[in-house]
Formats: C-alpha cells, structure tokens, sequence
C-alpha cells in the first residue's frame, strides 16, 4: 500500500494534476506602446492589461525583427541562425519550411500528454504537407498558412501573387469568407477550450492575424462600428489599427472568459506576445508604435526586437510586479517544459539556445540569460547582439530608412480603469485571485513606461559606415551610440559576434516556385511541392 502511494507520488505529480494548460496569445506587428500597461492611453486593451497586472508585465523581454524568424525561434528553442530562418519571411511561393529535423513545441507537449491546437496564423511552410501544423504537432489547426492575409475576404496579396488562404486542418475553409477573421479566431479558441477534456492538458495558441495589415486594395480593417468608437484619433490609419487593436483585445477577454467557464483557468499559463517589433508610421502600411523606442518591424533597433509581453498564472509565485528579467523568445520551449513538469534534459542533445526561466519568472530570481542574438543576415548586411547592457548593431537593415524614432506616444489622458476592472478577462480573473488596486496598477504602469532621457544629446549612429555600440540599461530609446567613447567594450561584443556567427548555419531561404501560383490552383495557395508529376509537358493529342 505504502508502495503504492509512493508510485502515485511519481507518477501522478507527473501526469493529469499538475501539467498546466498553456495558453498563448501571439499578436502579429504589434507594437511596444500598443498596449495599455506600457503607458499608453490612446488606445485601451483593458482585457490585455489586467492580465498584465495580475500577472507579470514581461519588460525586458526579447522578439526577433519579423513573422517567420520569430516563430521559428518559439517553436524550436533556437535562434533563426541555427536552423537558417534568419533571413526574411517565407513567402507564399517559396518551397522552403522550418526544416523537419527540428522538433517543436506542441511536439514536446504532445509527449507530455497535451492535446495541442493551432488557431490562426502558422508561416513556418506549406509547400508540402509534411510542413503543416496537422503534421507537426498540432490535433488541429484553423487559419492560414502564409504571412498575412486579409481580415475579411482571406486572401494573400502582394506584388506577385493573390490567393485565398484559409484552413480548416488541410481542407480550404471557402464558408468562412467574409467573416472577420479575429472573430473567427475567438469563436473556434472558445470553441477548443469548451470542447476540451479536462483530465488532460490544453496546449492552445492563438496566433491572430492583428495587427498585420492586409493586401494593398483595404489594408487595415475592422468593423465599421468599432472604428467609429475611435473617430477622436485623427490619423486615419491609426483609427483603424485602434479598431484592429479593440477587437484582438476583446478576442482576448473571451478566450480568458471560456477558460474561467470551464474551471480551467486555476491551471493555467497564458502568455501574451506580440511577434516583432511594431509595423509603424507606415511601414507594410501599418500604423503601430514602438514608442519610444527607435525603429520598427524588420530592424534589430529595440523597436524591433523589443516585444510586448505579459505572463500571467496563479502559478507564478510573485505576481503583480514589472519582471526585469531579460528572457527571449527561444527561452519559451524550456521554460513551458519545464513549468508542464518535463525533464528539460531532453533539450541537451538537441543544442537549444533557451534557458528554462520558470523558476527565475515565477519566484523573481535572476535570469540565467545574459546575451542575446538578435539576429545576424549577411544578405541584408545587418546583426546585432547584447551582451549584459551592451548592444552592438553591425550594419542596418532597409538602408537605414527605418532608423528613426516613431510616436505616436498616446501618453494624452487618463487611463481608464473602470474599463479594465469590468473587462471580461477582470471578471474571469477575480474568480480564482485579487486585481490590484489603482495605486498599485499606476505603480505598474509608471515602471513598465519607458522614458527616453532626452537630456542624453543624439550621438550619431550609421551603422552602415561603423559599428554602434549603446548601453540599454540607461539608454533604452539608443540615442547615445557609445562605440567611440568605449572602443575596448565595443571590440569585446564585435568578438562575440564573431563567435557566435562562426556557430550560424547558412540561411535556407529558396527561389519562388512559379508553378506555386495560386492562379494554377483555382486561386488557392496550396501544398504545391506535393504535385511534383504535374510538371511533366502535357502529352500532345493527336
Ligand atoms: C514588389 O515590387 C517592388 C517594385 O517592383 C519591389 O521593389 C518589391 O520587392 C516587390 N515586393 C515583393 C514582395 O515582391
Ligand atoms: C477524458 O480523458 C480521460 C483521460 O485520458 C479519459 O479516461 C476519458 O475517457 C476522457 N473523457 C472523454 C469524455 O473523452
Ligand atoms: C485633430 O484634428 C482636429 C481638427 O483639425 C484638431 O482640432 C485636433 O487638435 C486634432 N487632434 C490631435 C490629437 O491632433
Ligand atoms: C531586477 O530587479 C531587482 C530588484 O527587484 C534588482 O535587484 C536587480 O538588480 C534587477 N536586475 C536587472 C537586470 O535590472
Ligand atoms: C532528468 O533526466 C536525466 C537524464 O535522463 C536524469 O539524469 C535526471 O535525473 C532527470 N531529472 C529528474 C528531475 O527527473
Ligand atoms: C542608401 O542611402 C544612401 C543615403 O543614406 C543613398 O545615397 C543611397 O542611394 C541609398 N541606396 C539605395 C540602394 O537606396
Ligand atoms: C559571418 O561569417 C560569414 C562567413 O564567414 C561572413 O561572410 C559574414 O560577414 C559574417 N557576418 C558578420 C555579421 O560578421
């Protein structure tokens, strides 16, 4: 007897009681000052933000530059330069995918027991079937497989191609034209969590297509109504982006309302993430803002790289508080195996660069993470790494175009708090633990709001002709490029660098596939690499 109950020690602290159900919420293009608990109150995410609050704000907290690196980066523990991801996205008609031989998140929690579903965007590759989520450790997947697409009609455009692009598993999901897509997300995540057996656990992640704007004809959009509740801004696309943003913030108060409603909520992990920098000022024709951080989507300044992230669990041991604990994204694959009670020992043979930080987030000790590779691409020419407070970039991206400072700050009126204590998220959170008062949410809100001290004169950077070299503990916004005043720290992160690019793997990226074209596939972005034979000539009738 006794015997058996040491079993069931083992064995049941392993298995359904204790692995928690992991909830992410990845927003796309999203920027730093986009969201309410960084200070800005133009526009509210009262649901975002008292997950936040009650959670932990993620401050110092590392992306990669753009869509496909970043996921590739959470999915496999490792920086994009080892798996060759670093370069560019994935685009529609390109016959290259994350490669195989990497092994995933949803994979590893598979082993762990978890039912596991995608809904939303994927971009790791579709050119064969063997990419897709149904074959990489999702149970399921609604939604799309390229970078973007738009919010209503679902296709695909640029430049080269257009095509529709939604999925229901492999199956093109024609009946869902027209229907928003962020609305299409939340109905099925709920959908999922209601579905979902609760003597297992539920890996689910929410990868929205907010905030990235769409094709070219309508490029951002919402509802009509929920625009109009934003008529006092007067950028129009920033109008539009404020109704793009309401209504990924109220998908978000649903979702986290379904898992109150289930009795899911006591176990659960939700991250909140944003992909990348924000797409701001008009880059893709986006309206984000990194403010006040320097540069956008697709540069390795801190608008770039530096992501808008919450934690939130009754898990987490010190809750409520600004996390300076510096975590990136590839940190996630251990840290969630860990927290879902995996032996981490798994990843040593498989060369991760993620430290599990559950222990280090959740009882607020030191982060074992102290370097980060931003990224290094020697076919656009530009990398950047920190090490401790010190950032080196080597070379810029877009010619330098994008290397400015973008607002808008939104800093204008006062935050609206009633909001964020009804929110749906708030209802579902005051269920199972405490919101903290206003003092303590302005406390929060005051150490999570970044200022750039502009008594620091602009010291030019043109990492096009020199290295830059700025300090990010004092010098968030990287104003003051410190690479003459310090030469000897700046060749000790110019050797860093060096080491760590001798690690880097070529990057895998491929020509476009002309036969890919939708237009070949009655205007469906399809698995076009799985129809080899139909590029043998036409047999000639006679
Ligand atoms: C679209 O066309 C422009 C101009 O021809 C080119 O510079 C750009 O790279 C193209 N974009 C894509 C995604 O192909
Ligand atoms: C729920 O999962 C448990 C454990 O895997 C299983 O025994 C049970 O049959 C499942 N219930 C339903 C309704 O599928
Ligand atoms: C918006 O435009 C109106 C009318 O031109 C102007 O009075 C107002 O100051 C503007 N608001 C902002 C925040 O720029
Ligand atoms: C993080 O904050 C703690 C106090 O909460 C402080 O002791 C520590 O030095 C800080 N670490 C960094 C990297 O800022
Ligand atoms: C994790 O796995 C390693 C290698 O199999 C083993 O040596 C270690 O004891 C395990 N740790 C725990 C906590 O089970
Ligand atoms: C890059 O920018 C410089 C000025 O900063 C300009 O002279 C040059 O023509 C640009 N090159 C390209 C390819 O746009
Ligand atoms: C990385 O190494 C490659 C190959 O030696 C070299 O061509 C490239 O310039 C290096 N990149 C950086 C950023 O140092």
């Amino acid at each position: 007897m006794l015997w058996l109950l040491s079993v069931c020690v083992v064995l049941c602290r392993a298995s359904a009681d204790v692995r928690p159900n992991i909830v992410i919420f990845l927003a796309d293009d999203l920027g730093w000052n986009d969201v309410g608990f960084h200070g800005s109150n133009q526009i509210p995410t009262p649901n975002i933000d008292a997950l936040a609050y009650s959670g932990i704000v993620l401050q110092n907290y590392y992306v990669t530059h753009l869509c496909t690196p970043s996921r590739s980066a959470l999915m496999t523990g490792k920086y994009p330069i080892h798996t060759g991801m670093q370069h560019a996205v994935i685009r529609g008609k390109e016959p290259r995918g994350l490669p195989l031989s990497e092994k995933i998140l949803p994979q590893y929690l598979k082993d762990l027991g978890y039912k596991t579903h995608l809904v939303g965007k994927w971009h790791l590759g579709h050119y064969k079937k063997e990419y897709l989520p149904l074959n990489r450790g999702f149970d399921s997947h609604i939604g799309f497989w390229t970078g973007k697409i738009d919010l209503y009609d679902h296709t695909s455009m640029d430049n080269e191609t257009w095509g529709f692009d939604f999925r229901r598993g492999f199956e093109v999901a024609d009946d869902l034209f027209g229907q928003y897509a962020t609305d299409i997300y939340t109905k099925e995540a709920v959908k999922v969590v209601n579905a979902h057996n609760k003597s297992e656990p539920l890996f689910l992640m929410v990868a929205h297509s907010a905030m990235h704007s769409g094709n070219p004809y309508e490029i951002l959009r919402a509802p009509e109504d929920v625009i109009n509740r934003f008529s006092h801004i007067n950028d129009t696309q920033r109008r539009k982006y404020a109704g793009m943003l309401t209504k990924l913030d109220e998908s978000i108060g649903e979702v986290v309302e379904s898992l109150g409603k289930k009795g899911l909520l006591e176990n659960t992990i939700i991250l909140f993430s944003s992909d990348n920098g924000g797409a701001a000022a008009g880059y893709n024709g986006n309206a984000a803002s990194n403010y006040p951080f320097k540069g956008v989507k697709n540069t390795l300044w801190e608008g770039g790289v530096r992501g808008a992230a919450l934690l939130w669990s009754p898990l987490i041991k010190q809750q409520s508080r600004v996390a300076n604990q510096t975590f990136h994204l590839v940190d996630w694959l251990p840290t969630f195996y860990s927290a879902a009670g995996g032996n981490t020992s798994v990843f040593t043979e498989r060369n991760i660069d993620g430290y599990d930080l559950w222990e280090a987030l959740s009882e607020d000790q030191p982060s074992e993470r102290t370097n980060i590779v931003h990224n290094i691409d020697d076919i656009w020419g530009f990398a950047s790494i920190t090490v401790d407070n010190w950032k080196v970039h080597k070379g810029t991206n877009l010619n330098g175009t994008w290397d400015d400072w973008y607002g808008p700050g939104g800093r204008e009126g006062a935050y609206d708090f009633d909001l964020m204590y009804k929110s749906k998220s708030a209802e579902a959170i005051k269920t199972i633990a405490k919101l903290p008062d206003q003092d303590k949410i302005t406390s929060l809100r005051e150490a999570s709001t970044i200022k750039c001290d502009n008594s620091i004169p602009i010291t030019p950077c043109k990492p096009l002709e020199a290295p830059c070299l700025f300090d990010i503990s004092t010098d968030p916004c990287e104003r003051r490029n410190m690479a003459e005043e310090k030469p000897e720290i700046l060749q000790e992160l110019l050797s860093e660098l060096e080491k760590v690019n001798a690690t880097a793997v070529p990057p895998i990226n491929k020509e476009v596939d002309p036969l890919a074209d939708p237009k070949y596939w009655g205007r469906v972005f399809t698995n076009f690499g799985d129809f080899e034979r139909l590029r043998t000539p036409p047999v000639k009738c006679t």
